[in-house]
């Protein structure tokens, strides 16, 4: 069937008025008649348990009535909720779902299938294996050696990243202390391609080894020796079973090497997720370093190479470095082809060897954009021959279609894939690494190809136990309708870069009378930042009360009137940000970036608009919410100015 993107939208939501109410009605009840058909049909000779006679007593009459009238009251409370259908709504992450994703996971709940494992979720856990597969065909990776899954969001399909970074970085420290106890001479591939003798490998060796070189010598180290041999001695040396505080004395003891805590290398723009992260798995909030970033808020290059250097002549380990897709404040996408280059660097010329993460939780459903329907790459300017020439450039499109190389990429559906929370997504490059998590029990699995049907016991090798069946029909209904190419996903996401350009030249243009809007450079997809000042000279710390009041009457949670559009508000700090905010400064004339130093506990307050809606690219009927962001936008500025007059 041919298929027409700018057609087919129409029919992906339910609409800001609802107006795809009968389709979605149909769909909701026809899903409950099936499943309804479903239990009658289902061994028919056990008889009824509710019986007619049953309905007619008082008990459940009163029963009734009170599902019927605290619903009642439960409906009334949701009033209040966020409107997030509306395009009014620019606020967080956050849009209304696709048709399909709703509709898949109310069909799939009535079942309440549990993903830990296929015993309980025979259908749904093969509909997670699929959307898992789907994402990483998306994000490159080849079907045949990665591995994914769902999980309930970022932060959960984050933590395993690190948690399996960690089990690889550690790896060849384990498997040098069990093929010691078991006598095995085996060797390992170092970051320079030379081959070296396990044995005779110093720590700080063991810990800058490949991820590919740790897996292989995993699974020779498994093929070397009886299988329960293998487990227990791998065991007995893993961090995973010692814990860092055991494991840090042994190492000091047998190596006589008193190496440096090894270090988390993120974006300074990274997701708060990773301070959790870190913390939780015992390398410590102190071992999480930050990288600086640049005008356009992506992760510096040149400083993260620096910063390698510099670790690798103190001689401490990376474990890991996170480079994200999309940021959480921004949309920014950091070159990620460029990283790679310089872990290339690191690994030829200083011998490290770490893994690297993308963290594409918000950004990730975009490399949809540079698939075409037949299965091949989109180039930049093919792409941009679809959105009037504004987006992408030829850069972004190198960054993500590198997302193949990260050993790690996390993407949330629940973000730009517009389907029902909890939906995050774990990618692994090299799914070996997954059964150095696993427990059942921990590595006594042998490293062999997973024969079929074992990727369905989920539960193994994730964080999490039960988990939504309904999630992954959800996801699986989604693409089904949207495919993760230029005639779904990508058309969708495209919209939204062209909607969220056309608000910042509005911005940026915009007479708001005594007010300027200065914005920060075109957003790398479709969160718009920026930050309000007044005509009349001023300082930085009035831009910021100017730009909390904007805030407070552009948003909802506080007293006063309801807001006419709703926006948030992040703070950035030195010195992580200086790379952004020196242009801003200049732009808004509150002094230099120096001065800003001197007063970094306050930070700059930046506004920020995301654009989730795909119409305000090209709005055919209705409000321009453009314009009426602008004007609104004009309004909450003199309410704001006033108010801090008042104060004053
Ligand atoms: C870049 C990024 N990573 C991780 C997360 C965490 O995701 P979640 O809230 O689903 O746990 C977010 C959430 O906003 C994010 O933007």
């Amino acid at each position: 069937m041919p298929y027409h993107p700018e057609e087919a939208l129409p029919a992906w939501f339910l609409g800001p008025r609802a107006e795809n109410a009968e389709l979605v009605e149909r769909l909701v009840i026809e899903a409950l008649r099936d499943h309804v058909f479903w239990r009658r049909n289902y061994h028919p000779e056990d008889g009824v348990g509710i019986r007619e006679v049953d309905k007619r007593r008082e008990g459940y009459e009163a029963a009734v009535a009170t599902l019927t009238q605290e619903l009642m009251g439960l409906l009334a409370a949701l009033k209040r909720d966020i409107p997030f259908f509306s395009g009014r709504y620019k606020g967080h992450m956050v849009f209304e779902q696709t048709i399909a994703s709703q509709i898949g996971y109310f069909a799939a709940m009535l079942y309440n299938p549990n993903n830990v494992a296929a015993e309980v979720s025979p259908v749904t856990t093969r509909l997670e294996v699929e959307v898992a597969g789907q994402l990483g065909r998306m994000i490159g990776y080849d079907p045949g050696t990665a591995w994914g899954h769902l999980t309930s969001g970022g932060t959960v399909a984050n933590f395993e990243a690190l948690w399996i970074a960690r089990q690889v970085h550690y790896l060849p420290v384990a498997a040098a202390g069990a093929a010691r106890d078991l006598g095995l001479p085996l060797e390992v591939a170092l970051p320079t391609r030379a081959v070296a003798r396990l044995d005779e490998l110093p720590l700080w060796a063991l810990v800058n080894i490949d991820n590919g070189a740790a897996l292989d010598l995993w699974q020779a180290l498994w093929a070397s020796a009886p299988h329960a041999d293998v487990g227990r001695a791998l065991e007995a040396h893993s961090l995973s079973s010692a814990g860092y505080q055991d494991y840090t004395m042994r190492l000091a003891h047998t190596y006589g090497d008193p190496l440096q805590a090894a270090v988390v290398l993120v974006a300074a723009t990274a997701h708060y997720s990773w301070e959790k992260i870190v913390r939780a798995l015992g390398i410590g909030a102190n071992q999480l370093v930050y990288l600086p970033v640049d005008a356009s808020c992506r992760l510096d290059p040149a400083a993260l190479w620096e910063r390698l250097h510099m670790l690798a002549l103190r001689r401490t380990p990376v474990l890991a470095c996170v480079s994200v897709c999309g940021t959480t404040e921004e949309s920014a996408v950091d070159r990620l082809d460029e990283v790679l280059a310089v872990r290339e660097r690191a690994r030829r010329e200083l011998g490290v060897a770490f893994h690297l993460h993308s963290d594409a939780c918000y950004g990730g459903y975009a490399a949809a954009v540079t698939w075409r329907a037949d299965g091949a790459r989109r180039t930049g300017a093919e792409i941009r021959a679809t959105t009037d020439g504004v987006w992408p450039s030829d850069e972004w499109v190198r960054a993500m279609t590198a997302l193949g190389d990260a050993d790690s990429v996390t993407i949330d559906p629940h973000k730009l894939g517009y389907v029902p929370y909890p939906a995050g997504a774990f990618l692994l490059r090299d799914r070996r690494a997954r059964e150095l998590v696993a427990v059942d029990p921990p590595y006594l699995a042998p490293a062999r190809a997973a024969p079929p049907g074992d990727d369905l016991f989920l539960g193994r090798s994730i964080f999490e136990g039960s988990k939504p069946g309904a999630a992954a029909a959800a996801v699986w209904l989604s693409h089904k309708v949207l495919p993760l190419d230029e005639r779904g996903y990508g058309y969708l996401i495209e919209r939204t870069a062209i909607g969220a350009r056309r608000l910042h030249s509005a911005l940026a243009t915009s007479e708001l009378g005594p007010f300027r809007a200065v914005v920060l450079p075109e957003p790398d997809i479709n969160i718009v930042c920026f930050v309000v000042r007044h005509a009349a000279p001023t300082t930085l710390a009035a831009v910021n009360d100017l730009n909390e009041g904007i805030y407070r009457r552009m948003s909802l949670g506080h007293d006063g009137p309801a807001p006419e559009y709703i926006i948030t508000r992040t703070r950035f700090r030195t010195p992580m940000y200086d790379g952004a905010i020196e242009p801003i400064l200049a732009a808004l004339d509150v002094g230099t970036v120096e001065e800003w130093r001197g007063n970094g506990r306050e930070g700059l307050v930046v506004l920020r608009a995301t654009v989730m809606d795909p119409v305000l690219a090209a709005p055919a009927s209705g409000v321009d919410h453009v314009a009426g962001f602008v004007a609104a936008l004009g309004r909450a500025c003199a309410g704001a100015l006033s108010e801090e007059s008042h104060l004053g």
